[in-house]
């Protein structure tokens, strides 16, 4: 199965690497009915992607996983665009037993004391949601950009992710900040304020702050861990390198 999977996200890149974002999610739609979606964290890049696809009614599903810590603005951001684009975007929320037993075991800002009890958090509130948001899929589609890490630079745009099983997409993989903010202002694009307050990317509210100047693109991202421990386990593309294991 993964060697198919390998073959065909290989196939795929040849055929939609001279596609612009929305000609390649057509020709995916086209080869996948029914089985392409969209994870959006409402950042400036899933916004982007989310307006490609329903201002050209694109049949891909859109999801969010709605961990239950977001900004307030993440939440109004959500709001808006399913007003402009008269959509309702679907969200997965954790598994209610599995959240209430953890933060009774270890209290609702476990995180900060340990990488492993962050790592459970996310694992609860994010990875296994995404599990069931990804299930009967054959394709996932990201607003991951190169910029945001070091181990982003190495990716490929199209990708098999042993994990989940899926090919990945991330169409904007190799757009700047720059062509990223153009867009956005260029279709009005509805987009989350605190990105104008120095946050770059947006997760949790307690796991996410502003970037200063000159900082790295991930320094606001659980910035009391190490920078290699850094990933909430959505982007592990091989159960080898597993969300518990890190
Ligand atoms: S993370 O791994 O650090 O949390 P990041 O915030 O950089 O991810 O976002 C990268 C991509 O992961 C987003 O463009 C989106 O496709 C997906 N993603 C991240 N968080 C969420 C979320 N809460 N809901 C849905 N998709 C998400
Ligand atoms: Fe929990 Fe923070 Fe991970 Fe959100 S980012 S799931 S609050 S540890």
């Amino acid at each position: 199965m993964s060697d198919n999977g390998k073959n065909i996200a290989d196939r795929i890149v040849c055929q939609i690497s001279r596609l612009n974002t929305v000609q390649a999610l057509a020709a995916l739609v086209d080869a996948f009915p029914g089985q392409v979606t969209f994870s959006s964290s409402f950042s400036f890049e899933d916004q982007l992607i989310t307006h490609d696809i329903l201002s050209n009614h694109l049949p891909v599903n859109i999801f969010t996983l709605d961990t239950g810590r977001l900004f307030a603005e993440t939440y109004a951001v959500w709001n808006t665009t399913n007003e402009r684009y008269k959509t309702l975007v679907k969200a997965y929320y954790p598994n209610q037993q599995q959240l209430e037993d953890f933060v009774l075991a270890k209290g609702p800002n476990s995180f900060y004391a340990s990488v492993e009890n962050r790592k459970s958090c996310c694992h609860i509130r994010k990875v296994e949601p995404l599990q069931r948001a990804l299930s009967g899929n054959k394709v996932w589609v990201t607003g991951l950009r190169a910029e945001h890490s070091a181990g982003r630079n190495e990716m490929k745009q199209v990708e098999w992710d042993e994990t989940n099983q899926v090919i990945k997409y991330h169409p904007l993989l190799h757009w700047t900040t720059d062509q990223v903010k153009d867009y956005i202002k260029q279709y009005n694009i509805p987009y989350n304020p605190l990105h104008d307050q120095g946050f770059i990317s947006i997760g949790c509210a307690p796991c996410t702050r502003a970037v200063k100047p000159g900082e790295d693109f991930r320094a606001g991202r659980w910035w009391w861990e190490d920078a290699d421990k850094k990933e909430c386990g959505l982007h592990v593309n091989h159960p080898s390198e597993t969300n518990q294991d890190k």
